[in-house]
């Protein structure tokens, strides 16, 4: 199948607050798509959906061709064992080193050995230019060192598709530059995709295969980025304006 996911006319409100109104998205296997949008647009609201974090309250999610709109709890987790979520923010578990912090996912969806454990961990650091930090607490890491440490838990467990919720807000541009070539290389070796929420255009450039914009809860666009740069909708136009990259 070639998509991964496939939302139709998906609704989501909190209380009177209409976030979603009636969005239609395919994620195809083995593209990067950028969702972008305003902040308070519904951005994250929507990752939450497709690993049922949150449930819409109208529409159909489709997962590899099944409806995975309405499920018990437990119905998400063997989606989540084949999709990471990499959270707006990081979010390690403070209380626990590096280590633990990465073997967490695989102590709970797997029955491997403490050996093979220690040797995926320091695997997966290692795809993401880290070594020798798995005594270390998120506390004396730096952001980006807490970014790249939240990617390779996110790798470990060997996903198809990984959820990004603004890998690079507030990272130095070199820092972002690594994380956008990280991005990239876990599609190119891994054959994982992604969808990756965020506000830098950078990221844009280098890490998008198609862009979708979010705006008043609709999907108001969805193609290529050469495409998003004709577009007229003054919103979309913004984020090109006096960029001359091509
Ligand atoms: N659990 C919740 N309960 C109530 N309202 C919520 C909840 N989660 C999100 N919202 C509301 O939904 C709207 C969209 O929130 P969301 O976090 O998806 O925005 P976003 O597009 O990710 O913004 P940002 O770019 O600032 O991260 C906001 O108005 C927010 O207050
Ligand atoms: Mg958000």
């Amino acid at each position: 199948m070639e998509q991964i996911y496939r939302l139709e006319q998906i609704h989501k409100h909190f209380g009177d607050n209409h976030v979603l109104r009636g969005i239609d998205l395919d994620i195809r296997r083995g593209e990067n798509l950028v969702i972008l949008g305003g902040s308070g647009s519904g951005k994250s609201v929507m990752l939450k959906l497709l690993v049922g974090l949150l449930t819409a309250d109208k529409g159909k999610i489709y997962f590899d061709g099944n409806d995975i709109t309405q499920l018990p709890e437990k119905g998400y987790y063997p989606i989540r064992t084949r999709v990471s979520y990499l959270f707006q923010g990081g979010a390690l578990f403070d209380s626990m080193n590096v280590y633990q912090n990465l073997a967490y996912p695989l102590k709970a969806h797997t029955d491997m050995s403490s050996q093979d454990i220690l040797a995926q961990v320091k695997d997966a650091l290692k795809k993401v230019g880290l070594e020798e930090i798995e005594h270390l607490f998120p506390g004396s890491l730096s952001g980006g060192m807490m970014k790249r440490v939240a990617l390779a838990r996110a790798i470990i467990n060997q996903p198809e598709l990984i959820l990004y919720d603004e890998p690079t807000t507030g990272l130095d541009p070199l820092t972002t530059h690594t994380i956008n070539e990280l991005i990239r290389k876990m599609q190119k070796d891994l054959q994982i995709s992604s969808v990756i929420v965020t506000h830098d255009m950078p990221t844009v450039y280098r890490c998008a295969d198609r862009l979708a914009f979010l705006d008043e809860g609709c999907m108001v666009f969805i193609g290529t980025i050469e495409q998003a740069r004709q577009s007229t909708h003054p919103k979309l136009r913004a984020y090109f304006q006096g960029d001359d990259r091509v």
